[in-house]
């Protein structure tokens, strides 16, 4: 059954050669879009929606999250706005609570988080194991996941685990695990793996290591690169063909340009930025050079714990100097990019923008323009959320 949607205020589509439309309309038919434009030119339809001036975008496309955890770190966050700095040691704490957690507990809240995100206009959904930290517990970790988002990432190179008696285990060996029997067991539920590569992670070596033995088994490659320093992780993306390299606050000229010159998208977390008092990321910079540029909620629980897509672009927006078209565009096709998404193939539809053909999936904000996501920053914007045709949010 076919659907018009009119009464569109304000369409942004992604389209280059027609990125917002006033006045618009839309047809819906089968999950996918049919027809996009001008409500005077608008084809008939079996059913007939009207949106009375809202605004339209693309459902968001949330590359960047750590959803697989148990635990609560606010008191941790809590003195870092006392002064405390983050640092990467975090990851055992939430790693401690979550190996406690039955398969039943985690599958809960990780569905709850899923659908706090779908709640507030995410469509499209990655997600990280990297909280396990051991073969079976990574593989548990998958396997969730897998049941519950569109992607997932395998981050067993999150953290180097304490072993029995509390002392980190050798980090070598454990990158040896996490290349060999670790990334086997998880294999057959993710598409993507991650590596955090930073001072009290992962060197750039080490990183490369796992990302090798990664892209042999057939798998796409992601970096969480130049967070707390010049890590090395944006030049490891770059050299490696990663899809993203994700975080980027700490980067010079030499990686800018490296970026630009690159596939690799750089993917933003505003809402991290400022969960740790970052740098923000130089979106603005990276953009100007000509880099992709991607938004992401880094939804986890030690340095952003937020799904909130609203939140990030209204940030972005506010405090990154992108504009509402700049940000709404990484938030959805750049996310769509940095997965590999952002073009259909025979058997899925594309996803992140709103052009003939691509999933029909659907942002509708109570507010006539995307601005007001700045303009009206927190406030409750979301109105309605269709997922390939279908409206998961009402
Ligand atoms: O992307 N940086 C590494 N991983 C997460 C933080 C994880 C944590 O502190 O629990 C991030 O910010």
């Amino acid at each position: 059954m076919s659907e018009l949607f009119t009464g569109i205020g304000e369409l942004l589509t992604n389209d280059p050669g027609r990125p917002r439309i006033i006045d618009a309309a839309l047809v819906v038919d089968g999950g996918t879009i049919a027809w996009v434009g001008e409500r005077a030119q608008a084809p008939t339809a079996d059913r007939h929606t009207f949106l009375q001036g809202r605004a339209m975008l693309p459902g968001w496309v949330d590359s960047h999250t750590h959803l697989v955890f148990a635990g609560d770190r606010s008191a941790e966050f809590e003195a870092r706005m006392a002064g405390e700095s983050y640092a990467a040691g975090g990851i055992g704490v939430t790693t401690t609570a979550t190996r406690a957690a039955s398969d039943d507990t985690l599958a809960a809240l990780l569905g709850d988080r899923v659908r706090e995100a779908v709640a507030g206009g995410t469509t499209y959904l990655e997600t990280k194991t990297g909280y396990g930290l051991s073969v079976e517990q990574e593989q548990r970790a998958a396997r969730l996941a897998a049941k519950a988002v569109d992607e997932v990432t395998y981050l067993g190179a999150h953290l180097v685990p304490r072993g029995p008696d509390g002392e980190p285990v050798d980090a070598d060996e454990y990158v040896d695990l996490v290349c060999g029997p670790m990334l086997e067991a998880v294999r057959p539920y993710v598409r993507w793996a991650d590596v955090f590569c930073e001072d009290g992670a992962f060197t750039p070596e080490q990183s490369r290591r796992v990302l090798e033995a990664a892209r042999d088994a057939g798998l796409g490659l992601r970096v969480h690169g130049n967070q707390l320093g010049r890590s090395g992780g944006v030049e490891l993306a770059v050299e490696m063909g990663a899809a993203s390299v994700d975080h980027v606050n700490h980067v010079d000229e030499a990686d800018v340009e490296a970026l630009a010159g690159s596939d690799v998208v750089a993917t933003v977390l505003p809402a991290c930025d400022l969960s740790t008092r970052a740098p923000l990321a130089p979106a603005r910079r990276l953009l100007d050079a000509g880099a992709t540029v991607a938004i992401a909620s880094n939804c986890n629980p030690g340095t952003s714990y937020t799904s909130s897509m609203n939140f990030c672009v209204g940030t972005a927006v506010l405090q990154m100097g992108m504009t509402v078209i700049e940000a709404v565009r990484a938030a959805t096709w750049g996310g769509a990019r940095a997965l590999r998404r952002e073009v259909g193939t025979d058997d899925r539809p594309a996803v992140g923008s709103v052009q003939v053909g691509a999933r029909a999936d659907l942002h509708v904000l109570d507010a006539p323009a995307a601005i007001h996501l700045a303009y009206r920053p927190g406030m409750p914007l979301t109105w309605g959320v269709w997922r390939a045709g279908q409206q998961v949010v009402a």
